[in-house]
């Protein structure tokens, strides 16, 4: 097992779209470990392969208080069912940035198990919102993108003043 690094907004390597799995081997499970790992220890709700830097769609989830019911989604699909609803939303690529955002209130999620396994859920509430802002990673997006021009811009400056900061320390 090993802790990965994650990626920080705005970093280019964010803006990939992540490919399909396509073996379903030791290495995919090992991968899932390292993930689920990195996101319990950062600590986090959810996080895709690529905000460690590995452009498969792959995320892994937990929302419970336990820490103790990690969901793993292989190239997961979203349906939208219906209605819309607000969460303010973080992420662990941008740390300390909280930003509420609209999402589809219902949505059907098809995705694969680590053992390439279909599974088909339905989901509202956090795990709604929550697969919906770990899909769009997959797909080179993040979710200050739903904020105006002008917060995108001073979530880069934060981001970038930090990530300086640091590199100083
Ligand atoms: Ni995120």
């Amino acid at each position: 097992m090993a802790l990965l690094e994650i990626l920080v907004y705005p970093d280019k390597r964010l803006r990939e779209r992540a490919k399909p799995v396509e073996v379903f081997d030791d290495e995919l499970k090992q991968l899932v470990k390292d993930m689920a790992e990195t996101m319990y220890d950062a600590p986090g709700i959810g996080l895709a392969a690529i905000q460690v830097d590995v452009p498969k769609r792959v995320i892994v989830m937990d929302l419970s208080e336990e820490r103790n019911d990690l969901k793993v989604f292989i190239n997961p699909e979203i349906e939208a069912i219906e209605g819309k609803q607000e969460y303010e939303e973080g992420c662990l690529s941008v740390p300390g940035v909280f930003a509420t955002v609209e999402r589809i209130e219902r949505v059907r999620i098809k995705a694969l198990n680590v053992e390439g396994e279909p599974f088909e859920i339905e989901a509202d509430g956090l795990l709604s919102v929550c697969i919906q802002h770990e899909v769009d990673h997959l797909d080179g997006k993040v979710f200050v993108d739903y904020l105006s021009r002008l917060k995108q811009d001073r979530v880069r400056k934060k981001m970038l003043k930090e990530i300086k900061e640091s590199q100083a320390a």
